[in-house]
């Protein structure tokens, strides 16, 4: 890798994202007993994904924006062609990451279809058509339907595969991964009016990010469509169907249980 191309993956890989997407997957796993060795390149691979999305999510053409994760964005630090080919490597790397993983070659079955998953997510029916839904959506007035499919495709795809993920990889029945894929939807779904709403409330401070700025870009964000009372209702809602999605698991879930708290009273 030429020596740019590394410290510009490495600038964004290591600027202190919080990691939710790993630490679910990882914690799901757990709770389908699979070993966290085996689980480990699988979760590197789905937050290098989450980090491409970021640095193309902040270039000029999509939001523009000048912070991520407490640092100037990757295209303000480098340039926006480093930007983009930062993005690209991590994305491709994720899927080398994963291949060359030891379970991939131990259970290949297993691995291809936690693989899958985590493609489907990512992709044209998953984040990246969120984020498409996303960026077309300030250029029209959006409803309340909109704004679900942009939240549904951006965030709770990744969040939905974690989980999936991890649960797959840890050789879970069809019915378990289905379950835990619920779960994860829903915690995506009360993750991203979190972050629309600590949009209009949180601090640049406590988020590491520019606050404040969706309305004015005409973003299709929660409070902009429905105002921000029914956006907390919304988040307590979708707590309770991430808690609900659980229903079936004991104490071997307590951490997915902390997980969806963390994530309701967030402020960074
Ligand atoms: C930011 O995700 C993008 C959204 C889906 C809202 P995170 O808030 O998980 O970002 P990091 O990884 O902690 O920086
Ligand atoms: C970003 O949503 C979602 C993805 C990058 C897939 P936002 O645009 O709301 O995320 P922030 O607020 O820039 O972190
Ligand atoms: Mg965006
Ligand atoms: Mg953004
Ligand atoms: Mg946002």
């Amino acid at each position: 890798m030429p020596d740019r191309l590394r410290n510009a993956v490495e600038y964004s890989l290591t600027a202190g994202g919080k990691r939710m997407r790993p630490v679910v997957l990882l914690s799901a796993g757990a709770v389908a007993g699979g070993d966290e060795d085996d689980m480990l390149p699988f979760a590197c691979a789905i937050e290098y994904v989450h980090t491409y999305s970021l640095i193309h999510d902040d270039l000029p053409a999509m939001d523009d924006d000048d912070f991520r994760r407490g640092r100037p964005t990757l295209h303000k630090a480098f340039d926006e062609a480093t930007a983009i080919l930062a993005g690209d490597a991590l994305l491709t790397e994720a899927f080398r990451t994963m291949g060359e993983s030891p379970l991939a070659g131990r259970e290949p079955a297993r691995a291809i279809r936690a693989i899958a998953l985590l493609a489907r997510a990512a992709g044209a029916a998953g984040m990246v058509g969120g984020q498409n839904l996303d960026v077309d959506a300030e250029r029209a007035p959006a409803s309340r339907a909109d704004v679900e499919a942009i939240h549904e495709g951006k965030t709770a795809a990744l969040f939905r595969a974690a989980a999936g993920m991890g649960a797959l990889l840890g050789g879970a029945s069809d019915e378990v991964v289905a379950r835990m894929c619920g779960y994860g939807r829903a915690l995506g779904l009360l993750f991203q009016v979190t972050d629309d709403i600590l949009d209009e409330t949180g601090s640049f401070e406590e988020m590491g990010k520019a606050v404040a700025k969706d309305r004015s870009r005409g973003k299709a964000t929660w409070p902009v469509v429905c105002g921000l009372d029914a956006s907390i209702l919304r988040a307590e809602s979708l707590k309770d169907e991430a808690l609900a999605g659980l229903s079936a698991f004991g104490p071997e879930a307590d951490a997915l249980r902390e997980i969806v708290r963390v994530v309701s009273v967030r402020r960074t």
